[in-house]
C-alpha cells in the first residue's frame, strides 16, 4: 500500500528518506498561500531561494523580486508574503523570485524527492484529488518556523491526511498526531489558531486578512510544481509516470 508520513520542521528532514517520493510543502502562513494566489493569477514562474542577497541579484536578470523576513517586506523588493500583493494584473506572465523566512528554505530543502508539490487551505481539494491519483509515497512537509513546529502547518497535514484515509498507510505517529490536531481545529480553525506564535507575529504586524484569507478553503484549483528549480502551475498531465 502507498504510504503517507508527515515531517512536522524541516530541521527533521533528514531523518526521512525523500528519494523516490512526492513531497508537499506546506506554509499556510503565508509562503504557498501566496505561492498557490500567484499562480491563481497568472504568474509565470517563481524561483524559490534561501537568501536575500541571492534574490536581491536576481532583479539584474529582469525578476520580479519578493522577500519576507519575521512576516515583513524587506525594503528595496517588490513584493513581500501577503497573497493580496500576488493578484496585481501587472504580474500576470512575471518571473518571481522568492525568498521567505520558511517556505522557500523547505521547497530547497526538498530538491531531491522526485516531485515537490505545494499545498494550502487554498487548493486542498485540488491537491488531494491529485495526490489520490499517484503511485508514489508522500511525505507532507510542515515549513514551520525558523525550525520550530507550528500550528497552522501541522493541522493542514492533519486536513490531508483525514482526506486520504484509507488510501494511505501513515508511516509513524506524526499523521496521525496532524489529524487529530485538525479534528480538533477545524470547525473554528480561525479561534483554534488565534494564541499561535505567527498569529500573534502577524497581528503585531497589523496583518489581519491575510490571515483569514489563507484560511480559506478550496478557493483554487491550482497546484504549484517544481519544474528544476522553479515553481510553475502544474498541468494536470504532469504527473509522474
Ligand atoms: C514564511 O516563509 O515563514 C512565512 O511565509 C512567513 C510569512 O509570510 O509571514
Amino acid at each position: 500500500m502507498r504510504s503517507i508520513d508527515v515531517c512536522l520542521s524541516p530541521e527533521l528532514i533528514s531523518l526521512y528518506d525523500i528519494k523516490g517520493r512526492i513531497i508537499v510543502v506546506i506554509d499556510i502562513l503565508r509562503a504557498t498561500s501566496c505561492m498557490t494566489t500567484a499562480f491563481a493569477h497568472g504568474v509565470k514562474s517563481i524561483l524559490p531561494v534561501a537568501s536575500l542577497e541571492e534574490c536581491r541579484k536576481l532583479k539584474n536578470e529582469g525578476f520580479t523580486c519578493a522577500a519576507e523576513r519575521d512576516g515583513k517586506k524587506e525594503d528595496g523588493f517588490d513584493l513581500g508574503n501577503s497573497p493580496f500583493s500576488y493578484m496585481e494584473e501587472n504580474l500576470k506572465d512575471q518571473n518571481i523570485a522568492m525568498t521567505t523566512t520558511n517556505g522557500t528554505l523547505a521547497i530547497t530543502l526538498s530538491k531531491d524527492a522526485k516531485q515537490v508539490i505545494v499545498g494550502s487551505f487554498l487548493n486542498l481539494s485540488a491537491l488531494v484529488d491529485y495526490l489520490s491519483g499517484q503511485n508514489d509515497n508522500i511525505i507532507l512537509l510542515c515549513s514551520g518556523w525558523k525550525g520550530k513546529v507550528n500550528l497552522e502547518d501541522s493541522i493542514f497535514a492533519g486536513a490531508v491526511i483525514e482526506a486520504l484515509l484509507g488510501k494511505f498507510a501513515m508511516e509513524c505517529d506524526a499523521p496521525l498526531l496532524a489529524m487529530h490536531l485538525y479534528k480538533a481545529a477545524k470547525y473554528d480553525m480561525a479561534d483554534f489558531l488565534k494564541d499561535s506564535s505567527h498569529v500573534k507575529r502577524l497581528r503585531k504586524l497589523n496583518i489581519q486578512e491575510d490571515i483569514v484569507f489563507c484560511l480559506t478553503k478550496d478557493k483554487y484549483d491550482v497546484i504549484p510544481v517544481l519544474q528544476g528549480k522553479v515553481l510553475v502551475k502544474m498541468e494536470i498531465q504532469d504527473v509522474v509516470a
